[in-house]
């Protein structure tokens, strides 16, 4: 089953593949009559999306990568409260391998999927019986996220072998920063900065990830001695619903602020990044700077989830749909 659950699934080829693809959506999509033709694609394809945790963005975002591929879209936000035991009431204590059996039930084609715990999505895809994309789960990972991210650089640089990318923010509660470290780990001559509060810096669960695959890596806490030598910058904000009793919001947020003064440290041809929602950590007033990629990323989004959705539908669609007709 083409699940969707974590960066490391990707490799170089797989990537450029999907980079390809995310091009012709994109002229597609630029065009009212090729565009009216795309939605022609899957036009019995049911999309289930459903988030358990708070989205705007990657919702929004699935929805309308489903919407140009012609596809049918179910979306449901429940227990977005930050509460888990509102989460619980929502729920009525059901499982979410319950769920996703539940559902499954009812004929979906693919399943994206959002919750506040980190494995979500692996344990759902162990009993799913459609594909399911992770659109984030908890403190774990958010691979499609990862790949636009990844797909940005990329249309900027035209490759990824032999960058110097900086990653920065919460780099332990952050599951974009987390996927995108492993997306770029497959890459020759990858350079990682993480600059990070110490408290917040990248689990050593990546960093092991990272020493296996001979990714050269430094960390620090100071952005200005570092940010000369990056190419491309991916900052994040930080993950105060994530971090329960763990640290204290005020002691660790507003540490750092990429304004004009920091735009200014930066190489001229280096781009700075940002998966969104921001914080105080960036200053509106950097916005109209080209080297600003932010709004990029989001558009950009709509064509690499059609690609990721085509990917997950891909064999088992055909295979699928025969028995229904039987
Ligand atoms: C990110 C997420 O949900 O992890 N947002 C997104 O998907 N665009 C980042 C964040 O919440 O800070």
């Amino acid at each position: 089953m083409p699940h969707i659950l974590r960066a490391q699934q990707f490799d170089p080829k797989s990537l450029d593949a999907i980079f390809r693809r995310v091009h012709e959506f994109e002229v597609m999509l630029r065009d009212a009559y090729t565009r009216r033709t795309l939605r022609r694609f899957f036009p019995e394809v049911m999309l289930f999306n459903i988030f358990y945790a708070e989205s705007l963005r990657t919702r929004a975002s699935f929805y309308m990568a489903a919407y140009r591929l012609g596809m049918n879209i179910f979306d449901s936000q429940n227990g977005d409260q930050f509460s888990s035991q509102y989460r619980d009431y929502w729920n009525r204590g059901e499982t979410l391998e319950d769920t996703i059996r539940v559902l499954c039930t009812l004929g979906p084609d693919i399943i994206v999927l959002r919750r506040p715990e980190e494995g979500a999505a692996e344990r759902a895809a162990k009993v799913s019986t459609v594909p399911i994309i992770n659109a984030g789960d908890g403190k774990g990972q958010h691979p499609t996220q990862a790949v636009l991210d990844i797909c940005t650089i990329y249309r900027k640089f035209g490759a990824i072998a032999g960058l110097t990318i900086l990653i920065g923010g919460d780099l332990r509660y952050g599951r974009t920063a987390r996927s995108l470290a492993y997306l770029l780990s497959k890459y020759p001559n990858v350079r990682l900065i993480f600059v990070a509060p110490e408290e917040l810096q990248m689990g050593e669960d990546v960093l092991e990830h990272l020493r296996e695959h001979r990714v050269v890596f430094s960390k620090h806490t100071a952005l200005e001695e570092v940010i000369g030598e990056a190419d491309a910058i991916y900052w994040t904000r930080t993950q105060r619903e994530k971090m329960g009793d763990e640290i204290a919001y005020e002691d660790v947020a507003h540490r750092y602020r990429i304004d004009r003064r920091i735009m200014g440290l930066m190489k001229k041809t280096t781009v700075i990044l940002h998966p969104l929602p921001r914080n105080d950590e960036i200053d509106p007033a950097i916005d109209a700077d080209p080297r600003v990629l932010f709004f990029e990323q989001t558009r950009i989004s709509i064509p690499v989830r059609m690609a990721l959705l085509e990917l997950a539908l891909g064999n088992t669609y055909l295979s699928q749909r025969i028995p229904r007709f039987v």
